[in-house]
């Protein structure tokens, strides 16, 4: 397949963003970009792109997309003057455990659907609203029919079956429920925040967690500053999440690692929570990434073209930044290396948009600018 007559081409490589370009496709991957003039074959199916724009697929490196139930009410308050806390997690906990199979499985393709329509062709999901041995490995099982990207999040907060226990909590996440979900999950993630699981805590989760063969990520961050940042980057974490406090020592830690800072735009949004600066962590050097967040409490939106213009318009980004974070950021918050990239030998994972650039993105704040999307080179 050949997509040509690209008005704008974002590569995301050393081409940078090409004009009247095309790219060619074969087999679920790219094999060759350029100009259009240059094209030096013809294909068996011709796409015409009418001179839009052409971007890489969205890389959602962070939601909690497998649960039931939700908590509209919960948010009305939140916009009435009340504050998010993580105990609302507790209640999403309930309606998940009280959720068949089939009744999560049939609301969680319904959200990659979503994701898919707004140009999403890679998605990461977490577990954590089980807490207990089976419903965790319920949830890590679910997730890992739409994705590879699975992470396993026992240790989302305390359940209240164990509020006067958390330490025999840690016990059980870095036990059975890690043996029952390991198999299923590539990732371990802790939320390192007051309310949740202090330091010492998420340390423990998230080495065992590497002990089994997972790779850490970590929450942190997100309700005040603390020493989860610094844990995080320690332990070689492929991403920090949340960041919305951040001290200059977190800031010079990420920078001088290997470490993605992935911003939540949709966070700072639903929770009323300041906006964090990520013109101060791109200017220090950090890897900045940017995903939804999608969950019932903090986050409850799918779509990356909303997080790209809020981070240009409250977080200092420039578009092409925001777009860069959303694709190939994400990508290297996942430690992939064949998706956020325009390149031979990426996976051909696209979006053409109804636009003549990627800056309507934010530009165009909330207007459907996603016109076709195509997964390993197959229109979804
Ligand atoms: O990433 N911070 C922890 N977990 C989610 C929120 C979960 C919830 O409120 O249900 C988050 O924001
Ligand atoms: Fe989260």
């Amino acid at each position: 397949m050949l997509i040509t007559n690209i008005g704008e081409l974002s590569t995301n490589t050393r081409a940078g963003v090409l004009r009247d370009a095309a790219v060619l496709v074969e087999d679920g991957r790219i094999v060759w970009v350029g100009t259009a003039a240059d094209t030096p074959f013809r294909a068996d199916e011709v796409v015409d792109a009418g001179g839009r724009a052409v971007i890489p697929g969205f890389v959602d490196s962070h939601s909690h997309i497998v649960f039931g139930g939700d908590r509209a009410e919960e948010f009305e308050a939140r916009m009435a003057g009340e504050k998010y806390a993580a105990g609302g997690i507790r209640s999403t906990v309930s309606a998940t455990r009280d959720a068949t199979d089939e009744e999560l499985g049939a609301r969680l393709r319904g959200f990659i659907d979503e994701m898919r329509a707004q140009g999403t062709t890679t998605v990461e999901i977490k577990s954590g609203y089980g807490l207990d041995v089976e419903t965790e490995e319920r949830l890590v099982r679910l997730a890992a029919e739409v994705t590879d990207e699975v992470t396993f999040l026992g240790a989302h907060v305390v359940p209240a079956e164990y509020a006067d226990d958390p330490d025999g909590y840690v016990d059980l996440v870095t036990g059975p429920m890690l043996d029952a979900c390991a198999p299923h999950a590539r990732w371990i993630d802790v939320f390192c925040e007051t309310g949740a699981f202090n330091v010492a805590q998420s340390r423990r989760v998230l080495e065992a967690g590497i002990a089994r063969g997972l790779a850490p990520r970590v929450h942190a961050g997100q309700l005040g500053p603390g020493d989860g940042v610094r844990m995080a980057v320690d332990l070689g974490a492929a991403s920090v999440d949340h960041g919305t406090y951040l001290t200059d020592d977190d800031v010079a830690a990420l920078a001088a690692s290997r470490t993605v800072l992935t911003l939540l735009p949709g966070v700072e949004f639903s929770t009323r929570q300041p906006y964090p600066d990520a013109r101060r962590l791109i200017d220090a050097g950090v890897t900045v990434a940017l995903a939804c967040d999608t969950n019932p409490g903090s986050s409850f939106t799918s779509s990356m073209p909303f997080c790209i213009a809020v981070a240009v318009r409250d977080m200092g980004m420039t578009p092409g930044e925001a777009l860069w974070a959303a694709t190939a950021g994400g990508a290297a918050a996942l430690r992939r290396d064949d998706i956020g990239i325009i390149a031979p030998g990426a996976r051909a994972d696209l979006v053409l948009l109804d636009a003549t650039s990627h800056v309507h993105l934010s530009y165009r704040p909330g207007v459907p600018l996603v016109r076709s999307v195509w997964k390993d080179g197959v229109v979804v």
